[in-house]
């Protein structure tokens, strides 16, 4: 286990330079800019709008004189107006389920899937996968682009790949049995509710064949890590993506470090953006994450805002950059009572607590004008005769404490909280929604 890869087997951009990586980017920066420009009539406009044209792009940080994209780009432009290439060209389409209004589809040509596939296979390398390895892929296939991303960069590897999907939870567990996979690739919750399903039929969790986790889609911190590696008996690694961008494999982790996700920066070029002012922060600060494409024919981005929240950090394990991890999407911040909190943090104190499990959810209220937040927790199996009015004391003064907020607690019963099978939902509002 850590097996960091060997220098020779490593891509081109994973040991250059920074001299080299900025001249890489400066050239591929144009040549997205002018692609846009030329093919995206949305994009022109709103060039245009701003007295800006791609000439003007000199050096890097001449990419901040242009505009932002964002979701709302590609729903007004819903479902093809975004596509830089004609429609003969686009070779695949994917969606996002969106949670209101229109889907945001996304489109590749052969080439966009060819260098995805090329990131997805970088990314379980970094993650500790080699050729020989099974892959068991529990990320959902369909619109969804982590099972196809998953799929493909796994073949590309060189990996068996086990195309199980997302659900039939019972019947994942039984398959893990059988083929004895070495990788499984899921979101962090489904790995917990299949885990729980492998001790409901008296099999060990960390006794199976599984050596390593590739895990994403959804928030999840280092105490979630420490916590799925503990019953798993594996290596828990961060990928990232998102569907705007490519989908599953932008960002990686390296196993030997375990310090953040790799920024693939030969294909995607980041910046922090102060959120509410759209200015650029400094490395290392923290704000919102900005990607544009360097190699995306088909749909390709300037400046997306993706609404995750972290920071950019030096390189360590291979020469590009690394993202935090995640702490939250601008858009689940919760406000109680004046006070900013992000479910990932309630995660982290949750993991911490011996006799509880990480299974929980944030149920919003209102009473009496005021915002309320119960935590609801399952108590962990096992503890059945334990006083659970101390636990929830207990998680009530830490939250008190590190967070600064008064919740309710309330300890539910081992398979209390719904599980997810794909991204789990930890939010529930309740509030009223005109008020
Ligand atoms: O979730 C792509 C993906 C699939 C990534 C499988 C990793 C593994 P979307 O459905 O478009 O795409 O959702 C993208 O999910 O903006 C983040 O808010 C969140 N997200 C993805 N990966 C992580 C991660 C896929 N590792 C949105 N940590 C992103 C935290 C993540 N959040």
């Amino acid at each position: 286990m850590n097996a960091a890869p060997r220098t020779q087997d490593l891509d081109h951009y994973e040991t250059a330079s920074r001299d080299e990586i900025t001249a890489m980017q400066t050239e591929r920066l144009r040549w997205t800019l002018n692609h846009a420009h030329a093919n995206v009539a949305p994009f022109r406009a709103k060039c245009e709008a701003k007295g800006v044209h791609p000439d003007d792009f000199k050096e890097l940080k001449d990419l901040a004189k242009f505009p932002f994209a964002g979701k709302e780009d590609l729903r007004n432009a819903y479902p093809f107006g975004l596509f830089a290439v004609p429609m003969e060209r686009i070779v695949r389409l994917h969606a996002s389920s969106g949670t209101t209004g229109k889907p945001t589809v996304v489109g590749y040509t052969q080439r966009d899937i060819d260098n995805w596939a090329d990131l997805v296979a970088r990314s379980i390398r970094a993650a500790g996968g080699r050729r020989h390895h099974k892959v068991h892929v529990a990320y959902g296939y369909g619109l969804f682009t982590g099972g196809l991303g998953a799929h493909y960069g796994a073949e590309r590897l060189g990996c068996t790949v086990i195309p199980f999907g997302g659900g039939q939870t019972e019947r994942q567990v039984q398959l893990i049995q059988d083929f004895e996979p070495d990788i499984i690739m899921v979101t962090p919750s489904y790995m917990l509710a299949i885990a729980e399903e492998m001790r409901r039929q008296g099999i060990d969790p960390a006794g199976t064949s599984l050596k390593i986790g590739i895990f994403g889609a959804e928030p999840w911190t280092n105490a979630m890590r420490a916590e799925i590696e503990q019953v798993m008996g594996i290596d828990a690694v961060d990928i990232y993506g998102l569907s705007e961008i490519m989908g599953p494999g932008v960002a990686n982790e390296c196993v030997e470090t375990k310090d953040g996700p790799v920024i693939w920066e030969d294909h995607f070029y980041p910046e922090i953006i102060n959120p509410e002012t759209g200015e650029p922060v400094a490395d290392g600060e923290y704000g919102e994450l900005v990607f544009t494409t360097l190699t995306k024919e088909a749909l390709p981005m300037v400046r997306y805002r993706t609404r995750d929240l972290t920071r950019l950090l030096p390189p360590t394990a291979r020469s590009m950059r690394r993202m935090d991890k995640i702490t939250g999407r601008s858009d689940d911040m919760l406000i109680i009572r004046g006070v900013n909190v992000f479910p990932t943090q309630v995660e982290e104190i949750i993991c911490k607590a011996e006799n509880l499990s990480p299974h929980y959810e944030l149920v919003l209220t209102r009473q009496a004008h005021l915002d309320c937040l119960t935590v609801r927790v399952e108590r962990a199996p096992g503890t059945g005769r334990m006083d659970m009015g101390a636990e929830a004391s207990q998680l009530q003064h830490r939250i008190k404490s590190f967070i600064g907020i008064t919740a309710d607690i309330e300890i539910v019963e081992p398979g209390g909280i719904e599980r997810s099978i794909g991204k789990a939902k930890r939010v529930r509002d309740l509030r009223p929604k005109s008020a």
